[in-house]
């Protein structure tokens, strides 16, 4: 497997994680405000990250390019900064609005970065 596939996985599966728990703890609060949160985070953190991981390993040729790897870091880093600022914004902080458009706008930069790559990948 890649190294950026395994980044990816390993980065995923920490999404999967923190998405069961807001879950786990909406469920138990009977307090549904932290939905979004928790539907973002599992879709941008567990399932889009990783799709992206196993494109890398289906598809090795374009695995090791500087273009790959400055996606996945601008991928996960508005994945991770946008994922907090959610929750603080729909449970409660207003203040956390700003910071939610600027990571939303980071987290659209790293897919059509990855749309990029994957039109400019070659298929064996
Ligand atoms: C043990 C794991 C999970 C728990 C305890 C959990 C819990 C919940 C709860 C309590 C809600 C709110 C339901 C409501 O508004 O009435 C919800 C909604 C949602 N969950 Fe989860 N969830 C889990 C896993 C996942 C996973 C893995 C995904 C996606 C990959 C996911 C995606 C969603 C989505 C998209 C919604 C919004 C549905 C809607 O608004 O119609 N959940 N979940």
């Amino acid at each position: 497997m890649p190294a950026i596939s395994r980044f990816y996985f390993l980065t995923a599966i920490c999404f999967l994680i923190a998405g069961i728990l807001i879950g786990l703890k909406m469920a138990i609060a009977q307090d549904y405000a932290a939905v979004g949160a928790h539907a973002h985070v599992n879709l941008l953190g567990w399932v889009t990250m990783s799709i992206f991981g196993t494109y890398h390993a289906l598809n090795p040729a374009g695995a090791s390019s500087r273009l790959a790897r400055i996606q996945a870091y601008v991928y996960v880093l508005g994945v991770a900064v946008m994922a907090p600022a959610l929750y603080l914004l729909l449970t409660g902080t207003p203040a956390a609005e700003p910071v939610v458009a600027v990571a939303s706008i980071t987290v659209f930069a790293g897919v059509l970065m990855f749309a990029a790559i994957i039109y400019r990948t070659r298929t064996a």
